[in-house]
């Protein structure tokens, strides 16, 4: 994955300056929301996209921030308003944020007028426009109405050709990538370009169907692949296994019995569970930890047990790349989590280079400690983006950063 032809914030700030542009940025905000407070549960991605802001801040812009939050149904706004990650910049930052009602339109350009320095717009959801999601070029150009300068720090949005992220920047003359784009595709070019081996990912999550593509590209580059979380239970029966009340993928059993033929082939070492935490439901306050072969009726696998702890932790320990997506288990659930946390503390401890892959597991790293995550050498805000860059897809965010000459 090359970088030529993108320049960086701080280009943009040596060949022209910034001071008095308009500086239209767009970050990812969509941040998980307590479903009962409103409250945000994981404000890395605000967090994460300070230094870029800080740097606009400070070299004198006007700053716009543009964002999506969630997916809206058409007509409906409820819960998914910017508001509260503008309180939440706001507080990280000590900047005053103002909300503009809406993303395009009088209203935003009434408080981009007024301004003032160390004061940031933010602008209204982007998708309460249908337009957005569609690449929509009008639309694209009503937001243009806003910017002088373009600058992408979406990477969690960056693998979407959605208007703000793809036909707006081709737009602007002066487009750059932010400081936490440029961060994740620097730390993922090490995994896709050149890893180090042996090479090991580790996946989990619920459906083998979220993570066919993924699988099938890294059975070129792995020396193993392990694989926990509710998927696993899939290929468990595709060997055989009994594995009772667990969910599984019926419809993808064949694909996953090819998959572990492929492996074999390619003389890729499958690590599967050899034990499980099972429980009678998902929301059973305890389980009890089986071997694969004796899964007792009417229980389901919610969580890998200490054995297969150990059997991937010992192919993650001799690693030297370690690329993780997707819990063990239903780590939300105290009873089982204990998968999910020991691997995360394995691979936090671990000496090669170890990149979590966003989404549920990135947080479930959080969740494990701060000592924990501190031991990653990368924790990434964008978990479609990350798999996409994996499997070896160009992102439609980081293309449209390209010059013209780089495109052609
Ligand atoms: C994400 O959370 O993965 C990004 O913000 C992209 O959101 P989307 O999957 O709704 O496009």
């Amino acid at each position: 994955m090359k970088l030529t032809g993108i320049r960086s914030i701080e280009d943009l700030a040596k060949d022209g300056g910034l001071a008095g542009k308009r500086v239209f940025i767009r970050v990812d905000f969509n941040v998980p929301l307590d479903k009962k407070t409103g409250a945000i549960t994981d404000d890395a991605r605000i967090r994460e996209s300070v230094p870029t802001i800080k740097y606009a801040v400070e070299a004198g812009a006007k700053v716009i921030l543009a964002s999506h939050m969630g997916r809206p149904k058409p007509g409906k706004r409820e819960g998914l308003s910017l508001e509260p990650c503008g309180r939440r910049l706001a507080e990280l930052t000590g900047y005053e944020v103002h909300l503009a009602e809406d993303c395009v339109g009088d209203a935003p350009k009434y408080v981009v007028q007024n301004l003032r320095a160390g004061q940031i717009c933010l602008l209204e959801n982007l998708r309460f426009h249908e337009e957005e999601e569609k690449d929509d070029e009008n639309f694209a150009r009503q937001l243009l109405e806003l910017a002088d300068v373009y600058v992408n720090d979406a990477f969690g949005a960056a693998h979407r050709a959605h208007a703000s992220v793809h036909a707006l920047p081709r737009m602007v003359r002066d487009r750059a990538a932010g400081y936490l784009l440029l961060k994740e595709l620097r730390s993922l070019a090490r995994i896709v370009d050149r890893p180090e081996k042996p090479y090991i990912a580790v996946l989990g999550g619920a459906k083998v169907s979220d993570k066919i593509d993924v699988v099938e590209s890294l059975l070129n580059v792995v020396d193993a692949l392990a694989i926990g979380g509710a998927m696993a239970n899939t290929f468990l029966a595709a060997q055989g296994k009994k594995t009772e009340a667990s969910r599984i993928e019926d419809d993808k059993l064949p694909l996953a019995r090819t998959i572990l033929e492929k492996a074999r082939d390619r003389r890729v070492e499958v690590l599967l569970p050899v034990d499980v935490v099972v429980a009678p439901s998902l929301d059973a306050q305890s389980g009890q930890v089986v071997s694969v072969d004796a899964i007792p009726a009417g229980t389901m696998a919610l969580d890998v047990g200490p054995k297969t702890v150990e059997l991937f932790g010992k192919q993650i320990e001799r690693a030297k790349t370690v690329f993780w997506n997707g819990p063990m288990g239903l780590f939300e659930s105290k009873a089982f989590s204990s998968g999910t946390f020991e691997i995360a503390r394995i691979m936090s401890r671990a000496s090669g280079f170890t990149v979590v892959g966003g989404g549920d597991s990135a947080s479930a790293v959080k969740l494990a400690g701060e000592d924990v995550a501190k031991g990653f050498d990368h924790i990434s805000t964008g978990g479609g983006a990350s798999l996409e860059l994996v499997e070896g897809k160009k992102l439609p965010g980081v293309e449209a950063l390209r010059s013209a000459e780089e495109t052609a």
